[in-house]
Parts: C-alpha cells; sequence; structure tokens
C-alpha cells in the first residue's frame, strides 16, 4: 500500500559541548564505573542531587543536569535581547533537536524527525495522516494510557477499528500473537519497544515488521521507555514511524517529545499527509504567502504544524549531549549491572524480584498493594512509582537506578523496600 524505497543517509556525528568535554576526557573510553561516575558526573547534577533521598524513579522522570536552567537560560536571554532577531538562533536549536534525537534512536534522518510536544500528539499526527477516516488498527494491551486513551477516543468517533493483542499468562506479550493479528485489512500496528508497565523489550520486531510489510500496514512504535535507555535495534529504523519524548532517560523535561517518520514517506508521492499542520509546515512559512499554490516544506519539515514551543529545546539539550557523548551502549551496559546488584541486594533483604529478559533499564517487585507500598517508601525517602500488573493482580514497583545511583544508596534502598514489603 505504501511505497517503501529509500536510502539510508549517515546518521548525524554530533560534537562534543564545551562543558562535557573534559567531563568525558576523565570518563575515559571504557565501561563506566562507579568511581568514574561519581568523580566527573556527580558535579554536572549538583542541584537535584542535593535533595534529600533515594530516587528510583528515573523511568519516570529524569533528573536534568544543572546545564539543563543553563540552556533555558540562552533561550530567554536571546528573547530578552534580540526579541524577533532570537527566532534565528532559536530554529537552529529546533533542527539540532532533531538531529541528536535521529542518533539517540538511530533514525536516519534527522529532517525526518519532527518535534511534537507529547507522544500522542505524535500519533495523533499519524492517525490523521491516513488516506481512510476509519483505519484498522492492532495495538497491545501493553501501551501507555495516553496512547491507549487516543485510539480508544478515535473508535469511540468512529475514526478507528481497534483489535487488542493481549499479554500472555506471565503477562509479557508475544511478537507472534501481534504479527497473528496484522492481516491484509490492517492499516497500523502500534506497539511498543519497551513496555512501560514491566519493562519488557520486545523481541520479534523484525517478524511485525516483516507481516506488516507484505499487508501494506504502517508499523508506528513507541519508543519512549527504549529511547536513551537501550540501544535500539537497527530494524526499529525501517519502521514507518517512532515516537518518543525526552522527559524520563533523556534528561529533557516534559514537552520536548518527537515522531520519526520514515523518509520513505516524506517524498512528494507520499499518500500519507498529515492534517496536524500549520505555518511552519509550508515551503517558507516567513514568506506569509497564502491559496492553493502554497506548498509543504521539503522532507519532515512538511509534518510541522503550528508555531512551536521552543523552550523544550533547551531544556532537552544537555540530557541528549550527555546521552550522545557517553553512548546509549555503555550507559546500558552499566544500568544492567546496577540492576543486577539492586537485585542482589533485594534479594538478600528478602524481596523477590521479576527481572524480563529482555528488558529495558527497570526492574519489578511484585507486590498486593502498589499505590500504598510507594506510598510508604516515599514516607522513608525512597521514591519508586508502581503500575497494575498486566494479568489484573496486584501490582509492580517499577525501580530504575540511573547512572548517577550508587551502590551504597541501592543497598540502602533494598533494606527500606524489604521493611515496607515484610510490613
Ligand atoms: C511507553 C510510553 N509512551 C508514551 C508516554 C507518554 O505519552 P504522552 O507524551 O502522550 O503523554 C509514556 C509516559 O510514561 C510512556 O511510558
Amino acid at each position: 500500500m505504501y511505497g517503501r524505497n529509500f536510502e539510508m543517509t549517515a546518521i548525524q556525528q554530533h560534537a562534543c559541548p564545551a562543558f562535557l568535554t573534559s567531563i568525558i576526557d576523565q570518563i575515559g573510553s571504557g565501561p563506566l564505573t562507579e568511581e568514574r561516575v561519581v568523580r566527573s558526573l556527580h558535579p554536572l547534577f549538583s542541584r537535584v542531587l542535593q535533595r534529600e533521598g533515594i530516587y528510583l524513579a528515573n523511568h519516570s522522570l529524569g533528573r536534568p543536569m544543572d546545564q539543563a536552567a543553563v540552556d533555558v537560560a540562552e533561550a530567554m536571554d536571546l528573547w530578552y535581547q534580540d526579541l524577533d532577531g532570537a527566532w534565528g538562533p532559536w530554529l537552529e536549536e529546533m533542527q539540532a533537536f532533531r538531529a541528536r534525537t535521529a542518533s539517540i534512536v538511530g533514525w536516519p534522518d534527522g529532517r525526518a524527525v519532527v518535534p511534537k510536544t507529547s507522544a500522542g500528539q505524535g500519533l495523533r499526527a499519524v492517525l490523521n495522516a491516513l488516506p481512510t477516516t476509519q483505519p484498522n488498527i492492532v495495538a497491545t494491551q501493553g501501551e501507555f494510557d495516553s496512547i491507549d486513551f487516543i485510539l480508544r477516543s478515535y473508535a469511540a468517533q468512529d475514526r478507528a477499528r481497534l483489535t487488542w493483542v493481549k499479554p500472555g499468562s506471565t503477562g509479557l506479550f508475544d511478537s507472534a500473537a501481534i504479527t497473528k493479528e496484522i492481516t491484509d485489512e490492517t492499516d497500523i500496528v502500534v506497539v511498543s519497544l519497551v513496555f512501560y508497565a514491566t519493562g519488557q523489550s520486545l523481541t520479534g520486531l523484525d517478524e511485525i515488521i516483516t507481516r506488516a510489510n507484505e499487508c501494506g500496514t504502517l508499523v508506528v512504535l513507541d519508543a519512549y521507555h527504549a529511547a536513551g535507555a537501550v540501544p535500539i535495534e537497527s530494524v526499529a529504523a525501517d519502521a514507518d514511524f517512532m515516537i518518543g519524548g525526552s522527559y524520563k532517560y533523556a534528561r529533557g523535561g516534559t514537552g520536548a517529545c518527537w515522531l520519526a517518520i520514515h523518509p520513505r514517506h516524506l517524498g512528494a508521492d507520499s499518500r500519507l499527509m498529515t492534517l496536524d499542520t500549520g505555518w511552519f509546515a509550508r515551503k517558507d512559512p516567513f514568506g506569509f504567502a497564502r491559496g492553493e499554490s502554497v506548498r509543504r516544506g521539503a522532507e519532515g519539515d512538511a509534518w510541522l504544524e503550528s508555531t512551536p514551543a521552543i523552550l523544550p529545546f533547551y531544556q532537552a539539550r544537555s540530557g541528549q549531549q550527555l546521552l550522545l557523548a557517553i553512548g546509549v551502549d555503555r550507559l546500558a551496559a552499566y544500568n544492567d549491572e546496577q540492576q543486577a546488584y539492586l537485585a542482589t541486594e533485594l534479594d538478600r533483604v528478602g524481596v523477590p524480584t521479576r527481572l524480563i529478559e529482555p528488558r529495558g533499564a527497570f526492574l519489578l517487585v511484585l507486590t498486593e498493594d502498589v499505590k500504598r507500598d510507594c506510598r510508604r517508601l516515599a514516607d522513608v525517602g525512597v521514591i519508586a512509582d508502581g503500575r497494575p500488573c498486566p494479568s489484573g493482580q496486584g501490582g509492580y514497583i517499577r525501580l530504575c537506578p540511573d547512572v548517577l545511583m550508587t551502590r551504597a544508596e541501592m543497598r540502602s534502598a533494598a533494606e527500606q523496600i524489604g521493611d515496607v514489603i515484610r510490613s
């Protein structure tokens, strides 16, 4: 149904920013170690590390670098000093955000990444681009609430017909079960690369994409829990769309989200053109031309929309730069070690963990009453969160040690979690 010819262009290289250069030298090029992380990285997070307590909700809202406030101040200074002259550097920052995002998730071209203020907005842009008014959509029951609610809202307005893929008895999703639901009638399949409730990392993506190709079905990947947390396998770049954002592993706060579009949908002959549009989607937005002859911009620019929110690009800059400077692979390998250490410590105090293989950046502790236990943990200074089990029985506390977390903190958190779970 949709054409599939394109050639990969080189993923952009990014210069290390001045504030990070000496830090990255100190860290060196090998595996990360706690000693080097504490010595080199901790000073870059002095503001957030002043806070008391142990923060294990990094999978929810990532911890910002001190530099984030400096970067936002830069955007404001441009405004104070240059007024509408700020648009030049502001829009350059938007392009840099697009390019950095592409590099982090392995998308072939930054111009094919479109800034959005939420991942859900990215999904809606896709739904509002289809040449059919009531698409058949296959999605899993494990998609995040925002995505789930958007899909259900479209269905409630007769703007979509949904097929939900259930998890298996272990609460995990199986790519074969997803693939089985894709038929010639399916317009879109929506699936997470890493599931938000359990951290399960999807395997068999190539199978889903191959089946989707055969059926002319578009694939939308939700990469929110994968981007910046785990290396994204290269086959993901053959999906039609990827959505995600910055407030978790990219430490970029809210509003700095994105929709990545496969370049095969960005040619003049593409059948997809979103109705989520506005003057920035035009070829020359500042030309102020009107009428039928006005063309859309090239590549992903055609999917831009109204006046963009500028501050999120600055707010997200330092976190993205850190990810690129250290490398997602190295951070993920370190996170694996940290998770293993935390699991051992939890085991020592008699708390069983659920370690799904493969998984993203957090592990699970099963509990009967997840809200109560997270509240009790917060009372003793351990910040975590939880989600109901996909099976409907009890809930999982999600624990994500980010790179800043020390073993001493993990030991102490394990003790507190043990006390709460046993009480
Ligand atoms: C998998 C996943 N997708 C999307 C989102 C956020 O969606 P939105 O930006 O639409 O609020 C989250 C937030 O936790 C998530 O975990």
